[in-house]
């Protein structure tokens, strides 16, 4: 469990035409919002000015370790540790960035999706600060936070596509506006987060001191760094290889892993609740790991393909894919993704920075400050900030998966990890 503090100067002085035309109706005034974020097990909390495009404070309660602790999220716990913490967090952000309530231009709270005991917290307290001190208030989408965090810090403009991976999603979204989204795949069972997770619980890796804070994630992507990615094979035929499409599965390869493990631990006369020898250790992580994304490269190689096909990205636009989610500071990801856009149709990879992409309230304050400029989905009626609701579940914009699948969109030679 750790709280860390920041004040930081992300600044850009590339401003979107749409931006430029808002900035120039404000004279360049500060915008300030504060965003609120308590839709998982993380609380966080920012001030993010959105004239200069500078965080001005932020702070963030991390939950992992004590989830790690209890075999997975515990949304009671969840909810629990959030009400303790949300009220210093927001203190804290406000106070690195040296504001005060009246400073501010509206508030940014998260109200969907996630676990609904932690929303309503955030959303209990985001709301209670804009009816107290009279602010706007601008209700968000946490996936489409993902999606916006990295036109912060980068020119990205309007369609880019976005793979979204994380602890609880993965997709592939064409994001067309700030609200205008279609989803060309998404998983049909576990996320990746979720699958590393979950390999790192079948690897019991929480029992290694230096892991025991770390997701699991994070902690297979450091032990797969000295590993062999091909010495064990997890997908002798990759997941949905027969559907032409690009929705994404999960389980059978986190599966596939406690089907290797389970021998080998009896191998080694393990109990079960202890690491197996090096280097066997470090080739499941590496060779898991390659599995996982070599899942997501393929099923994101035929979404470029599909864009491609259907012109979907103007040429007066550069081509980008943008990378978010928690699963998205993966460096392995990172490359091989740069490898395939450098083959594939000239796209250039942008990822916001390791700390944006798992959850933050930077990225919520963000998407609260571009639709504050755009002036899309702000709540200024006391009435409407009251009735205010949370959602557990909430797809991201328009299934267009079926269109997607409907192309039978063949790739005849796979991108090899570097
Ligand atoms: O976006 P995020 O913070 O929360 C959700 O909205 O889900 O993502 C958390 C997920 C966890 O499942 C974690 O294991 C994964 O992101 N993750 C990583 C890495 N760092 C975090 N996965 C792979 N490599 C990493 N370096
Ligand atoms: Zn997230």
């Amino acid at each position: 469990m750790t709280i860390s503090l920041t004040q930081r100067g992300l600044r850009c002085c590339l401003l979107l035409s749409s931006q430029r035309l808002a900035l120039s109706n404000t004279r360049y005034s500060s915008q300030l919002v504060l965003g609120i974020e308590t839709s998982c097990d993380d609380t966080g909390a920012a001030v993010v000015d959105a004239a200069s495009r500078t965080v001005l404070g932020e702070a963030i309660h991390r939950q992992t370790m004590v989830h790690t602790l209890h075999g997975g999220i515990n949304p009671p716990v969840a909810k629990d540790l959030h009400k303790q913490h949300i009220h210093s967090v927001v203190t804290d952000a406000m106070t690195a960035a040296g504001v005060q309530y009246s400073d501010l231009h509206a508030v940014a709270t998260t109200l969907k999706p996630g676990l609904a005991m932690s929303l309503i917290v955030g959303r209990d307290y985001g709301r209670d600060v804009a009816l107290q001190h009279g602010l706007p208030f601008i209700p968000i989408h946490h996936m489409e936070a993902h999606t916006l965090t990295v036109r912060m810090i980068e020119q990205v403009e309007f369609p880019f596509l976005c793979l979204l991976v994380s602890g609880g999603h993965c997709m592939l979204v064409l994001c067309e506006d700030i609200d205008r989204y279609s989803r060309l795949g998404s998983s049909l069972d576990d996320a990746p987060g979720e699958a590393f997770d979950k390999g790192a619980r079948t690897l019991n890796l929480r029992s290694l001191p230096e892991f025991m804070a770390m997701s699991g994630g994070a902690a297979i992507e450091e032990l797969a760094r000295q590993g062999d990615p091909n010495c064990y094979s997890l997908n002798k035929s990759a997941p949905l290889s027969g559907y032409r499409d690009c929705n994404f599965s999960f389980s059978g390869l986190k599966e596939n892993l406690r089907h290797l493990v389970e021998p080998l631990e009896e191998e080694h006369g393990l109990d079960g609740d202890t690491v197996l020898p090096s280097p066997t250790l470090q080739n499941l992580c590496a060779s898991y790991q390659h599995a996982v994304f070599q899942h997501i490269i393929r099923r994101t190689h035929r979404a470029l393909i599909y864009l491609d096909t259907t012109r979907a990205i103007p040429d007066t636009v550069q081509k980008t894919l943008v990378v978010s989610g928690g699963v998205a500071s993966n460096k392995c990801l990172r490359e091989w993704l740069q490898k395939l856009c450098s083959i594939e149709g000239g796209y250039r990879v942008v990822c916001p920075p390791p700390e944006l992409c798992t959850d933050n309230g930077v990225m919520i304050a963000w998407n609260g400050a571009e639709r504050l400029l755009a002036d899309k989905g702000v709540l200024r009626d006391t009435q409407a900030i009251r009735d205010v609701d949370i959602m557990h579940r909430c797809p991201l914009g328009e299934d267009i998966s079926q269109e997607v699948a409907s192309m039978r969109i063949k790739i005849s030679k796979y991108v090899k990890m570097l």
